[in-house]
This record gives structure tokens, C-alpha cells and sequence, in this order.
């Protein structure tokens, strides 16, 4: 049946829509990287005293090199995109004329810099990838043409007709970051025996990447190195694994100030050590601190634009990734610091830097507080089960409330076998849940502000589906509509649409729960490390799940023997109610995000009712309930 197909289709829509945020799969930005690196590094030995030293070589650098130009126009808009694409002509036309190698290099390491820097590409994995199997790996997938010992002289490595890379030539190796490795593992090379890798995960190519990079390094230079890392030197210029994978030797040799600090032997040995480097809760708080410091800078310069950005960053690239953390131990400092940081970013967009000063210097205490809460606590485990229960209890009981409601006016109306609607849809969304998060964590990396932007569009949605339904069983309640509503028969096209949406209604209010949920439980995981407390985990887990039944039970069995006419009526208002909710959630993700402005004012704050007090989410959520008022009133005088 068509129809079938077509509301299978549409649902299906709606759960794609919910990923696409989330999934923004490598971009060209990644390609023209690569190729800029490619030209960069292969460019110089083609041509000697303008002299082609190598045709086929030669030939190959014109034609990518003449991509470049057409790569950079693709690209989304930006302030000195028209500069990009100067230099991307000039390196063109440099090839063109066979100039100097080293010049090449140069500007196409500069751009490959600024394109880095303007459209903000990660250089790095999210966290330190585990090593210990990596070896392994090497050998079986790698040895037979680049050698066990990276020197290209694997079995195969002759047959080739294309040599494989020795891992050993610091000609090659002294321009190559992590990051460039990572990129040629992770696409391949065009024409050559080197295909992609990209049947490893993310993570397995990020280790090889690591690892490939660490045959160039001495074993003196690693003990040297790490003499000077431990005395502090260069600390400023490897603050995260990012910093470590965008570096290459080249520009290590240039770092800092004192010329007898040997950069290059601090890469060496931070390369043999990543995890040193890993993004724990520390080093996202100091993050934090450092970019409020740099905000504060551009607002003193009197650049307002740079300044917000920084102080979004500082929320988003710092604060943020260590809240789930934090929020499991010390919920009111949380608040405080989120508080503040809302602040802070009005502040910088308004340019006051007299307050700005103010409120960064309360901030940075109370991000070292929050350092010195996270660091000591081991969870105990009380502490563990009060924690996974309060927050499967908070997340879920919206949702169990949607559908509860929802069931309740189906056993009502004598439809209980439209009741696998809302398990599919609620099934779907808790699978679907897991295999997002499973993504996010292992194939793309997902930012803070595009996973805030997910969670915002789903709570919205949400409180327009639920606007819709709560409209619909209204006007259910008008004795002669339900009869008809009755009377319809299951396959009625009209009826099968309602059923539709009912099974969107439930996937959506479960599933914009998942993602949190399992971030948070995630974050608690981490620190629990003794049986006892992994006990107190799942007890909380299941305690809340029963709970949560018993709420939807009660919620049901009242429902039920409501008179019917005033449990349409009941049950629209509830739905009124948490659509509202969902609004305020709704805008204050895209608060978080930076993508909709925030205006506090003085107003008491309820994350659960969804209560923020800024003009925007209160200003939305008024226009809701005169909506919901609205349309509940017209149907009354309808009827
Ligand atoms: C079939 C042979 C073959 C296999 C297998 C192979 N490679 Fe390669 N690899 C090559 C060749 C050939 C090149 C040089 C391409 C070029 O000319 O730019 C290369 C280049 C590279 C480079 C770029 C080095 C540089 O400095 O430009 C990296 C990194 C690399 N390979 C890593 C790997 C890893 C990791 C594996 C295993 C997962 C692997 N390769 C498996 C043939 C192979």
C-alpha cells in the first residue's frame, strides 16, 4: 500500500533529521588539507633550479595544484576567503613556473594554516586513542610494504611501482604533523599503492597515525625531551592532544623563546607519551580559563566578535566537556559557573570590559574550585546509585508523562492495537539513542554546539507535535468528534496519519532524552572503579526504571477512570504544560550553543519545568501557553 510506504518514509525523515546535526561526516575541508600538504611536500624534489626533475612527479603537482583554486570557492563563506584563493592561485602559478621548491612549501603550508585556523578543522582525536594494540595492527595491515620497522622495505614494498614511504626520511618527515599522517592514513593516496584506510575506526587510524610518526624520532632525543618537559618548558604550546597532532618538527624547532630549548626533542617525546596531553576534566577547565583570558584581550582591543567567540569557546570547548563531571558531584556549583559564563559571553558581545574584568576573575575561581571538586572524588557507592538515579529519573520523566498520556487515550477510545505505534516509536528512539551516542563517540567527532543544536531542534519539535496533539485529543473530547474517532475504522487513511504522528511523538520525547542520559552515565562511569559502586550504579539505574513504571502506571489507572469527556480535557492541558517545557529546554540549548542571544533577567531558575530566566526562552514559552489557551478555548466555544 503506497500510503504505508509513504508514512514509513516520512518517519523515517523525521529520525534522519535528528542525526544530521549530529553527522556532519568528513568534510572537503579535510581533502584540501591533504592536498595542500601532499603539494607542500612533494613539490620540492620535482623541480631543481627550475629544471623538472621528475615529469610524471611534475605533471601531477600542476593538475592538484590547479584544484586548489576551484576546492577553496566550494567552500562555505567566510572573511578572507577571497585571500585563500589568492594564495591557492599563487602557489598555481608558482608551480606553473617551476619556481624554488621551498617557496612552494611555504605558502602551502601557510594556507593550509589559515584554512586550519578559518573554517576551525580539528587537527586532533577527541581523547588519546589507546595504544596497545596498534602494533599489531601495523604488522598485519601496514609492514608488508612500509617494513615492521617503517623503513619501506617491506616483502611487497619492491613490487610496488610506486616506492612506499620510509617512515625514517627526515627530508619528508620534518614538515609532517600527526594530523598530516592521520589525514593520508584516513584517505589514501590518489595513484599510488596507498589506498584508504578507512574500514579502521577513527580511533585505530589516529594510533597508526601516532605511531608511524614516532619512527622518525631518536631515542635520546625522547629522554632529552622529556627532561625539558619536565622542567616546564614549551607547556604553553602543547596544552591539548590537538596542539601535539598539528605539530610537526619543522615548526617545533621554532617554538618558544630560548633557543636551548630543543623543541623538536619535546615533540619527540610527547609523541611517544600522548596520553599526557589527554582532554581530561582539568585540562577542558583550564581550557576554559585560558580562552576567558583571550577573550578578555580582543574585548580590551575593542573587538567585540573575537571576543564572543572566545567566550562561547571558553563555555563550549572547555566548561562543557567536563560539566557531565561535575554535575554528578556538586550540582549548585555547576549552576554558578553556568550562570556566570551566560554572563560573561552578554558582556563580551556589549563590550563592557569593566564588568567583562568582573565577572572573569569570580569565574576563574570558581573553575579552579570546580578543578579541585572533580579531581578528589572517587564515587562512593551511595554516591553512585544516588547519582545514575536522579538522573534517569530527571531525563525520563517527561517522557514517561508523553507516554503515559498518550497510551491511556488509546485505551480509552477501545484502540489498543494502536499501541505498537508508540512502543516502535519509543523502541526506535532508545536504539537509535545508543547508536547515535556509539557514533559521536567512535566515527565523528561531534562538537559541543552541534550536539546543543540537536538537543534544541528535538525539544522544539517535540513542543510543536505535542502543541498538535494536545490540540487534536481536545478536540476528541467534543462528545459527537470522538464518537466519529471511534466509529473510524483502524485502516482509514485519516486515523493511520494520527498514528503516524502518535509514533513520532513517543520516538521524539524518548529519544532527545537518550543522548543525555547516556553522555552523563558515561561521565559516572569514569569514576567509579570499585564493584561496590559499579553495584550502586546499575541499583540506581533499575530503581529509577521502576519508579518511572510506577509513575506511568499511576498516571494510567487515574486516566482511565476519568470520565472521558474531562480526561481529553486533563490530558490536553498536560500536553499544553509540557510543551512548554520542552520550549524552554528548546531555546536554552540554542543558548548554550550561541546560535539564538541571551538576555537574563531576575527570575527564579527550573531546569526540570524548564524555567530559564532569559527574555528569549520565557518570551517563547509565554507565546506557547497563550497558544495552548488559545486554541483550547476556540475548540470549547466550537463544541
Ligand atoms: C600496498 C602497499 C602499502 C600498504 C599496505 C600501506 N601503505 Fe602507506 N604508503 C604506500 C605508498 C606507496 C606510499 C607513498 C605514497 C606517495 O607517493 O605519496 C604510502 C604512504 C603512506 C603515508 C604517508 C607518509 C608521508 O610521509 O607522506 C603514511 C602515513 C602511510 N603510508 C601509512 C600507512 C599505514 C598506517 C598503513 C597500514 C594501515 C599503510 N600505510 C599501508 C604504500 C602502502
Amino acid at each position: 500500500m503506497p500510503t504505508q510506504f509513504l508514512r514509513l518514509f516520512s518517519f523515517l525523515l523525521a529520525v534522519l533529521f535528528f542525526l544530521t546535526p549530529a553527522v556532519s561526516l568528513a568534510d572537503p575541508s579535510q581533502r584540501l588539507v591533504q592536498m595542500l600538504d601532499y603539494i607542500g611536500v612533494d613539490y620540492p624534489p620535482t623541480v631543481v633550479n627550475s629544471e623538472v626533475v621528475n615529469e610524471v612527479e611534475y605533471a601531477e603537482m600542476q593538475e592538484f595544484s590547479g584544484m586548489l583554486g576551484a576546492m577553496i570557492q566550494a567552500m562555505p563563506e567566510a572573511a578572507d576567503k577571497s585571500a585563500l584563493f589568492e594564495v591557492a592561485i599563487q602557489i598555481h602559478g608558482g608551480i606553473q613556473q617551476r619556481i624554488e621548491g621551498e617557496q612552494v612549501a611555504m605558502l602551502a603550508q601557510q594556507l593550509k594554516e589559515d584554512l586550519i585556523a578559518t573554517y576551525q578543522i580539528s587537527v586532533g582525536p577527541k581523547k588519546a586513542p589507546n595504544l596497545s594494540g596498534v602494533q599489531a595492527l601495523y604488522e598485519s595491515e601496514c609492514s608488508s610494504c612500509h617494513g615492521v620497522l617503517g623503513y619501506g622495505d617491506g616483502p611487497i614494498a619492491s613490487v610496488q611501482e610506486i616506492p612506499p614511504s620510509d617512515f625514517h626520511d627526515m627530508t619528508r618527515q620534518y614538515t609532517r604533523s600527526i594530523f598530516d599522517l592521520y589525514n593520508t592514513i584516513s584517505l589514501g593516496v590518489d595513484g599510488t599503492p596507498m589506498k584508504a584506510f578507512n574500514q579502521l575506526s577513527d580511533e585505530q587510524r589516529w594510533a597508526l597515525a601516532i605511531s608511524v610518526s614516532r619512527f622518525s624520532g631518536k631515542h635520546e632525543q625522547r629522554e632529552t625531551g622529556k627532561l625539558l618537559w619536565q622542567k616546564g618548558y614549551l607547556r604553553d604550546y602543547f596544552k591539548s592532544l590537538s596542539n601535539l597532532t598539528g605539530m610537526s618538527y619543522a615548526k617545533a624547532e621554532e617554538l618558544g623563546d630560548d633557543a636551548n630549548v630543543d623543541g623538536k626533542a619535546i615533540l619527540a617525546y610527547l609523541r611517544s607519551e600522548p596520553s599526557i596531553l589527554d582532554v581530561s576534566d582539568h585540562a577542558a577547565l583550564d581550557n576554559s580559563i585560558a580562552m576567558l583570558a583571550v577573550s578578555l584581550e580582543h574585548a580590551r582591543a575593542g573587538d567585540h566578535k573575537a571576543a564572543y567567540k572566545a567566550a562561547l569557546s571558553a563555555y563550549l570547548d572547555g566548561f562543557e566537556l567536563a560539566e557531565p563531571s561535575l554535575v554528578i558531584i556538586d550540582k549548585p556549583l555547576k549552576l554558578k559557573v553556568e550562570k556566570e559564563m551566560i554572563a560573561f559571553r552578554e558582556f563580551s558581545k556589549s563590550g563592557n570590559v569593566e564588568q567583562l574584568e568582573r565577572v572573569q576573575v569570580g569565574l576563574v575561581d570558581l573553575l579552579n574550585e570546580s578543578k579541585n571538586v572533580i579531581g578528589s572524588t572517587q564515587m562512593s557507592p551511595a554516591g553512585a546509585f544516588t547519582g545514575s538515579f536522579i538522573i534517569l529519573l530527571r531525563e525520563g520523566v517527561e517522557a514517561i508523562l508523553v507516554l503515559a498520556a498518550i497510551m491511556t487515550a488509546l485505551i480509552k477510545t477501545g484502540r489498543r492495537e494502536a499501541m505498537k505505534y508508540i512502543h516502535a516509536g519509543w523502541v526506535s528512539a532508545v536504539v537509535l539513542g545508543v547508536v547515535t551516542w556509539w557514533v559521536a563517540e567512535n566515527v565523528i567527532s561531534v562538537s559541543g554546539a552541534s550536539r546543543e543544536v540537536t538537543e534544541g531542534a528535538a525539544a522544539l519539535f517535540a513542543a510543536l507535535i505535542l502543541i498538535y496533539v494536545g490540540f487534536w485529543l481536545h478536540s476528541a473530547s467534543n462528545s459527537k468528534q470522538w464518537k466519529k474517532f471511534i466509529e473510524h475504522k483502524i485502516d482509514n487513511a485519516m486515523e493511520n496519519s494520527t498514528l503516524w504522528v502518535l509514533a513520532t511523538v513517543s520516538f521524539v520525547a524518548v529519544y532527545r532524552e537518550m543522548f543525555e542520559t547516556v553522555l552523563f552515565y558515561q561521565a559516572m562511569w569514569i569514576q567509579i572503579d570499585s564493584g561496590d559502586s559499579q553495584q550502586g550504579f546499575l541499583l540506581g539505574v533499575l530503581a529509577a526504571l521502576a519508579l518511572l513504571l510506577v509513575l506511568a502506571f499511576l498516571v494510567m489507572r487515574v486516566g482511565t477512570r476519568l470520565p472521558i469527556k474531562q480526561f481529553f480535557q486533563i490530558n490536553a492541558v498536560l500536553l499544553f504544560l509540557l510543551a512548554v517545557v520542552f520550549t524552554g529546554q528548546g531555546i536554552a540549548a540554542f543558548q548554550e550553543a550561541g546560535v539564538i542571544a541571551s538576555s537574563m533577567i531576575e527570575f527564579p531558575r527550573v531546569e526540570m519545568l524548564g524555567i530559564y530566566p532569559t527574555i528569549q526562552s520565557l518570551g517563547l514559552q509565554l507565546f506557547v501557553l497563550l497558544l495552548g489557551a488559545g486554541l483550547l478555548s476556540y475548540q470549547r466555544k466550537k463544541s
